[in-house]
């Protein structure tokens, strides 16, 4: 009897000194260049395991009230991911769902987002936050960038969506493609459409402080979760395009837009979230 109460004892020690684990993620605080490691705050180098979670449509998140497959976080879902020994997520927190009017931040989608942090923070979980965006915005068949970004006068007429891939589609009030029509294209090939790099020319040439925009909404993004010792990094951008190709194509040389467009950028993204 006596044998059994200790062992309880100790059984019940270290659960709660699992709890603490649980409840107290360690920091991610540097990288080590040498081996590529990630040092949390105790020295440690740490390995991870993990999933995308991105939601490419409003509302910007998964469903954070039912269990629907691949498209949720609920308890389930986290329960499924700790089978898998899935202890870090890339999330995406979508500029679309951080801005979706310029200058107005929706406070509800931080909240929200921050709500998922926690909730994988508190079952061991990191998170590296994302910017999601795949060919940029809804007028180019792609998404992330809010739909005020892309004007509709940009460019000519006939060197809108998808050309020079396909002739122009048609395009509703917000200067938006059909879904059908999107869907006709290949979306990888369509970043060498004339109309998706001349978008992204805008954003490193600061066009109308687009760029300037951006690192705005990292800034509010990072001082909203930099507290969270479960963030482990913020991926500035998912697969950036190189530019305005069709007015440089020296852009497309391999390390030429890292240099004269990227970089620049990154460096001040970077500067904006440790601000
Ligand atoms: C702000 O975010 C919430 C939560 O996702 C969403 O329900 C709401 O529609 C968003 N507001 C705007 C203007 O996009």
């Amino acid at each position: 009897m006596k044998t059994l109460s200790i062992s309880a004892a100790i059984a019940a020690v270290a659960l709660s000194v699992l709890n603490v684990v649980n409840a107290d993620l360690s920091k991610i605080v540097r990288v080590n260049p040498a081996t590529q490691h990630f040092i949390d705050a105790q020295g440690r180098s740490r390995f991870f395991h993990g999933t995308n979670m991105v939601k490419k449509s409003f509302p910007w998140h998964m469903d954070v009230n039912n269990f629907v497959p691949s498209w949720s976080v609920v308890d389930r879902d986290i329960e499924l991911m700790k089978s898998l020994n899935i202890n870090i997520v890339r999330l995406g927190v979508h500029w679309a769902g951080v801005e979706p009017v310029r200058g107005q931040y929706n406070q509800t989608y931080l909240d929200v987002t921050q709500g998922i942090i926690k909730k994988f923070q508190d079952n061991g979980i990191y998170t590296l936050v994302d910017q999601h965006q795949d060919v940029w915005a809804a007028q180019l068949c792609g998404h992330g960038a809010p739909l005020w970004f892309v004007k509709s006068d940009w460019v000519t007429p006939g060197h809108r969506m998808p050309y020079p891939q396909k002739a122009p589609f048609a395009v509703d009030a917000n200067g938006v493609p059909s879904d059908a029509d999107c869907n006709s294209i290949d979306w990888s090939v369509s970043y060498l459409d004339y109309a998706v790099g001349n978008a992204f020319g805008r954003l490193y040439n600061n066009y109308d402080n687009l760029g300037d925009a951006w690192v705005a909404y990292w800034k509010v993004v990072a001082t909203n979760y930099n507290a969270l010792p479960g963030v482990m990094g913020y991926d500035l951008m998912n697969e950036p395009w190189v530019g305005d190709h069709m007015a440089d194509p020296t852009l497309l040389t391999p390390g030429v837009a890292d240099s004269r467009n990227l970089e620049p950028l990154w460096n001040k993204g970077n500067n904006a979230i440790r601000q």
